[in-house]
């Protein structure tokens, strides 16, 4: 079993403990519940309300809370993000995982495929391209063409965006906001068979409290178009050999592709 192999095993099991423990607390919700709406009926039942049946109902409704204190934490990121994060979505997509990071490290499908949500971005130039142990970064320039464009109410026309692979795994868009602050989007992705995967999208940001619930809407909106935008592109990536798109491809000397040649570097290591 190779490294990768290996981290997949690992990051498969920590998932199903996850998921194990969510569905136990999940299941104490329900008992909880359960109990709290016998005791009701039981009191609507009887003649009147005696002070052990008070007790026994505050009793159950203080397990209940403390029980809800204990929501085991499904988010794994470090603390400091924690704070900033505004929204997680996780889907099981039908196509190949390598399908998703090919889609993932493309840089120009944000001009094609996205062109109706992301409001006709263009990717003016590659500004910086950097290999890391286990991954690399490249960094691009984005303009916004039209004045109305609905992203200028959250950033500039003109901006520099990151995109980092930090495992393969894990990539990681960077997108600069007003004030000198930055939008993160993390996209995880877990091989779930040779044919599906899970599909996480973690958006992070330092909002205002007052305008934190109407981003979540948002960006929950924004995510669910672009992934409904990438289905038909998933799709046909499917249907061509991932294998020779990923083991035995000839790599595209185009810049923008930095982090696919990356990406097949290390798979090739
Ligand atoms: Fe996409």
């Amino acid at each position: 079993m190779n490294k990768l192999q290996r981290e997949r095993k690992h990051d498969e099991t920590v998932l199903f403990i996850n998921q194990l423990r969510y569905g136990v607390w999940l299941l104490g919700v329900t008992a909880w519940l359960f109990a709290i709406a016998e005791r009701m009926i039981a009191v609507s039942d009887g003649a009147y309300f005696s002070s052990k049946e008070i007790f026994q109902t505050l009793i159950i409704c203080l397990l209940l809370m403390t029980w809800l204190y204990l929501q085991p934490e499904t988010n794994q990121a470090p603390v400091s993000l924690r704070s900033s994060h505004i929204i997680s979505q996780e889907y099981i997509l039908p196509y190949p995982y390598l399908c998703q990071i090919y889609h993932l490290l493309n840089l120009k499908h944000l001009e094609t495929i996205h062109n109706f949500s992301l409001n006709n971005l263009k990717i003016s130039s590659v500004t910086h391209v950097q290999a890391t142990s286990q991954g690399g970064i490249i960094k691009f320039q984005t303009s916004l063409d039209s004045p109305i464009n609905a992203l200028r109410m959250w950033r500039s026309k003109n901006v520099e965006v990151d995109l980092i692979l930090h495992n393969p795994y894990t990539v990681e868009l960077s997108i600069p906001v007003y004030n000198q602050k930055r939008m993160v989007v993390l996209f995880n992705v877990l091989p779930l068979t040779q044919n599906e995967h899970y599909f996480f999208i973690d958006i992070y940001g330092d909002l205002q409290w007052w305008i934190k619930p109407l981003m979540k809407v948002l960006l929950h909106f924004a995510s669910c178009l672009t992934l409904f935008e990438d289905l038909p592109y998933l799709r046909a990536l499917s249907e061509r050999n991932i294998d020779n798109l990923f083991y035995s491809h000839k790599s595209s000397s185009h810049e923008s592709m930095y982090l696919y040649n990356r990406y097949i570097e290390l798979c090739n290591t």
